[in-house]
């Protein structure tokens, strides 16, 4: 996060942020309610995915957040970061899923269309809610499968990503 450009920070955290606030607010995830998703590029993280539970009852409702480093970016990465969070939302029985960003920022909001996002102009931002399904045996493989790649790269070196 650090290594993202100042507008792509403004971006992501939909506001200026410091080194130290960036460096906190890492520091500070709750590991409890929160799943983050790395794309790693010959070993180096180059994308993050994060999915935050926000509330759990009546059922799960949580909150997506991209960054893909700038020369990264319009390779696909950020799509296929959605799809696989959006995957492990799903099963988690998460209903809603939210996504807030600003309202310039079209490719974020070009991203959440492709996946049927509803989206909403709300105080200067874009809020995108998007409701992924009930889980199955196909949703459950297909986390296994992105944890089994994950744990293989980490054993035996990095590998290329795939565009979906
Ligand atoms: C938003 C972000 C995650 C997208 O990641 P990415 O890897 O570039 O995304 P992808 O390559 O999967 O898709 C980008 C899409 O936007 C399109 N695009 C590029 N520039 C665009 C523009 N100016 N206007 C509209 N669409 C644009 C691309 O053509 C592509 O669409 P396609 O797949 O149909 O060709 C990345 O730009 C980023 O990290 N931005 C800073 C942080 C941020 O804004 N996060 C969102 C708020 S949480």
């Amino acid at each position: 996060m650090l290594r993202l450009t100042a507008q792509d920070r403004c971006n992501r955290f939909m506001g200026t942020l410091g080194d130290e606030r960036v460096r906190s607010y890492c520091a500070g995830l709750d590991w409890s309610s929160t799943v983050v998703l790395g794309a790693f590029i010959d070993g180096e993280l180059r994308g993050v995915g994060e999915l935050a539970t926000v509330t759990r009852f009546p059922r799960p409702v949580a909150e997506i957040a991209l960054s893909v480093e700038a020369a990264w970016q319009n390779l696909g990465i950020g799509t296929l970061l959605l799809r696989h969070v959006l995957n492990m939302a799903r099963n988690r029985y998460v209903s809603r899923v939210y996504m807030m960003c600003l309202i310039d920022n079209r490719k974020m909001q070009k991203i959440a269309r492709k996946f049927d996002a509803n989206l909403i102009i709300e105080d200067g931002g874009v809020e995108g809610c998007l409701w992924p399904s009930w889980p199955n045996y196909a949703s459950l493989m297909e986390e296994a499968a992105t944890d089994g790649r994950a744990f293989f790269n980490a054993i035996v070196g990095p590998q290329q990503p795939t565009r979906h």
